[in-house]
Order: structure tokens, then sequence, then C-alpha cells
């Protein structure tokens, strides 16, 4: 399904700063950081965790591990997922890292030009997590999705995004429908550039100008 993380506070608060237009450059590229942080926060509770022994100074007791958490790939689509991976990695430290490049041609047709493709290779215990703030037409994570196909077959696929369309998570849901999207928000619709509406602009633009 789609997970949206409309009943956080926080995650809403920073989201309202993203789509405000006096929001600078700097503030948009921290806010896009928070996110990463704060939905990858949100992410663990949905990950295996293991029941571990820990010896304090003083005695045994009973403590956890996030096991999945060990086992992440991050998939940063270029470039406004830059600032939403610095966020994402503070919270899955022992990630590994793949960057693809993606831009999507004019409207009507939106196509989809990969220009770099690093990934590492992908292991049946992995959790990848495809970050790209903007989730429109879906025309670019689809593309990136089937790339990310030929380097194995991991124990889940996590799309994070920020804002979604609803056309956008159709179509994905369609041609990759084990795959799990969690967004901050699904907005009300595209227009007919293929902008989110209300959405908060272009967000590559918006934190690199
Ligand atoms: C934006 C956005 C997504 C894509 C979403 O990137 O960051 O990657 O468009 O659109 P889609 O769902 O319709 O494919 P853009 O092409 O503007 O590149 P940029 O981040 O480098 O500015």
């Amino acid at each position: 399904g789609v997970y949206s993380f409309e009943d956080s506070p926080f995650i809403m608060e920073v989201l309202t700063e993203l789509r405000d237009r006096n929001t600078d450059s700097i503030a948009f590229r921290k806010g896009l950081v928070k996110l990463g942080r704060y939905m990858g926060y949100e992410l663990t509770k949905t990950m295996e965790v293991e029941e571990v022994e820990v010896e304090t100074p003083l005695e045994k007791t009973k403590g956890v591990v996030v096991k999945d958490r060990r086992n992440v790939v991050i998939i940063t689509v270029l470039r406004a997922a830059i600032p939403l991976m610095e966020g994402l990695i503070k919270v899955f430290e022992h990630a590994r890292v793949g960057v693809v490049s993606a831009s999507r041609g004019k409207a009507p047709k939106f196509e989809i030009e990969m220009n770099y493709i690093k990934i590492p290779d992908l292991k049946p215990e992995d959790t990848v997590i495809v970050a790209d703030p903007m989730i429109a037409t879906g025309s670019t994570l689809i593309k990136v999705l089937e790339e990310i196909e030929k380097y194995g077959k991991p124990k889940r696929t996590i799309v994070l995004g920020v804002l979604a369309a609803p056309e956008g998570i159709s179509r994905i849901k369609e041609q990759f429908p084990e795959v799990e999207i969690f967004v901050a928000k699904v907005d009300r619709e595209l227009d007919e550039k293929g902008y989110i509406l209300p959405g908060l602009g272009d967000a590559g633009d918006r934190a690199f100008g």
C-alpha cells in the first residue's frame, strides 16, 4: 500500500515549510535533510527487530537490534534526493548507496533519460530505499525500479518520497505491486506540465538553483 506521514505533526510542519514559496534554498535543503532523518526513523518501525542480551555495568538485561537497519541500500535519484539521502543515512549509517541520474523530458511524453547508473549488488536480506522527493507522473521511478531489478532481488523495496500525485502512485503500483511507497503526503493532482498540485514546485531547482 501507500503509507503517508500525515499523522506526524512534525513531518507536516517541515512539509509546510518546504511548500512555502518564501523558503530559500538553504532552508529548503535543511528541510529535506530533516524529512530524510525523521521519515527514516519512522521506517525503522516497519523493520525486523531481534532481541539480544546486553550487559550493563551492573547486570544482564534484554535489548533489541533493528536487524534490517544493517542491510539497507539507499538509491539516490539525482538531484533532489541528495539532501533526503543525507538525512536517511543518519538513521541507516551502515547503508550502501547507489546513485542514478534521471531527467524528465517535456510534456506530453515525459520521456526519461538515465545517463548515470551506479547501483551496488542487492542481496536477499537487503532493504532497498529509493529516495526521490517528488513522485509526479511516476515515470522516473518506474525507469529507476526497472534498472534496480537487474542488480538482484532484495527483501523489500521501498520508495521514499515527500509528495506524490495519485496518478504516479497508481502507475508505479500497477507495474510494481510489491514495492512499498512511503511519502509525507499524497497531494491532489498533476497539472498539464506534470507538476504536483498544490505541491512545492520543482524540488531540484528549489534546493540547488
Ligand atoms: C523531478 C523529481 C523526480 C521527477 C518526478 O526531477 O525530483 O525525480 O522529477 O517526476 P515524474 O514522477 O513525473 O517522473 P527533475 O527531472 O526535475 O530533476 P532534478 O531533480 O535534477 O531537478
